[in-house]
């Protein structure tokens, strides 16, 4: 098995980093103390082809593998977790499923906005009693005409202040449970729609998450994403892209966490001896060292099994399972081997800890993500 990455997907990091490097980790502290939505950063994006990765070229993409959306995601994310997340959910709970299941009409007016960055995406699945359930849907489409009057309340909605597009879930069939959720691709600037107070969070604080409430909004038939009945389908399978990118957005978060911390660990001295001279936080390094690599291999495996076409539920869930652990504990390690600089906000650990926390509850839970790999587990 060759590992080596090819000359494009190198050529594809070194721009990314640059950019990264010399536009958005400069920024990122910034961003968070004033809870700021990066608008320059993400106009930058959209230049640079970043917010449409895999998206083919005559929807205005990139036209580029999965792989290099993991790639061009750690770069981003190990610069600002912020502006990872704004990024991954408009190329892979937005874009993604518009590649998938919309139509050519919908692909010309949807997608090509969204992937060349003159637009911006959110989904909308969770709602106040549908987080991990998310089954449990209470928005209701319900015909009209030719289309659908919506009614509903969809929560913590990342991008949802901002967004232009959303890809929003209702229910159409009560009675018939998770077969009768149906999906609609909206206009959020149309009459209908408001949106709530931006939530104020523990970190990610430049990504902006809100409420968007939708009453009597009115849905033609053209805004249907896929068939009626068919829209847990399409949230799962959007899901297991989408954990792609939280996984890539973990392994950024992670391995700022590993080069600040072995940066500081060869400077700072301690009883006579630079920090990593001390085993135990040699120690400390080689670990974190050793499980960044980990949620990176299966981070990439996960994304060579979307690019090999088949159900990657499995290697998706393993991905953002273990790389936001990872980021976690390699966070939390950071800080650790700052001491009393750690917890400080003239360093950024302490941000990398607060961000790295939300990777294992968004795009599903840690334990959901345990559960979807027992089920699959059970099948094989
Ligand atoms: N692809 C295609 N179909 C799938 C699928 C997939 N990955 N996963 C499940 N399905 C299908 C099943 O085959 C089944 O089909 P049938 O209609 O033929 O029965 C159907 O969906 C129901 O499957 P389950 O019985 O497994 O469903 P469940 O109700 O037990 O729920 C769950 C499964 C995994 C717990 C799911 O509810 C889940 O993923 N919950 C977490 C929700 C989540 O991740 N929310 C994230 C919100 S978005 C967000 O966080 C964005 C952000 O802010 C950045």
């Amino acid at each position: 098995m060759d590992l080596t990455l090819s000359e494009e997907h190198e050529a594809l990091v070194r721009m990314v980093r640059e950019f990264a490097v010399r536009e958005v980790k400069p920024a990122a502290a910034e961003i968070d103390r004033h809870s700021r939505f990066p608008s320059e950063l993400v106009a930058r994006m959209g230049e640079l082809g970043l917010m449409g990765i895999e998206v083919p070229v005559e929807y205005g993409g990139s036209g580029l593998d999965p792989i290099a959306y993991v790639l061009a995601m750690e770069e981003v994310s190990a610069a600002c977790a912020s502006t990872g997340v704004i990024m991954s959910v408009n190329n892979s709970l937005v874009c993604d499923p518009l590649v998938k299941f919309a139509t050519e009409a919908q692909k010309t007016r949807w997608l090509e906005p969204l992937a060349s960055g003159r637009k911006l995406g959110c989904f909308m699945l969770s709602e106040p009693e549908a987080g991990s359930d998310a089954a449990a849907q209470r928005t209701v489409a319900v015909p009209d005409g030719d289309g659908w009057i919506i009614d509903g309340t969809k929560n913590w909605i990342t991008n949802g202040p901002q967004a232009d597009t959303g890809i929003l879930f209702t229910m159409t069939d009560r009675a018939a449970g998770h077969r009768g959720i149906t999906a609609f691709v909206v206009d959020l600037n149309a009459p209908g729609v408001t949106r709530g107070h931006k939530d104020d969070k523990l970190g990610i604080r430049g990504s902006h998450s809100s409420q968007v409430v939708f009453e009597g909004y009115r849905a033609g038939p053209e805004q249907l994403l896929g068939k009626v009945g068919e829209g847990f389908r399409v949230a799962m399978s959007t899901l297991d892209c989408g954990r792609i990118g939280i996984a890539a957005q973990a392994l950024g978060i992670a391995r700022a966490a590993f080069e600040t911390a072995a940066a500081y660990a060869c400077v700072r001295r301690t009883f006579g001896k630079r920090v990593i001279d001390h085993q135990a936080m040699g120690f400390m390094l080689a670990d974190m060292e050793t499980e960044l690599e980990a949620a990176r291999l299966l981070t990439l495996r996960a994304a060579a099994a979307k690019m090999a076409g088949r159900r990657h539920s499995r290697e998706s869930s393993m991905a953002k399972l273990y790389a936001s652990e990872t980021a976690n504990r390699l966070a939390k390690a950071a800080i650790q081997i700052h001491g009393g600089n750690g917890y400080v906000t003239e360093f950024p650990v302490e941000r990398f800890y607060r961000d790295a926390k939300i990777t294992e509850i968004y795009e599903g839970t840690s334990e959901i993500q345990r559960l979807v790999i027992a089920a699959d587990l059970l099948k094989a």
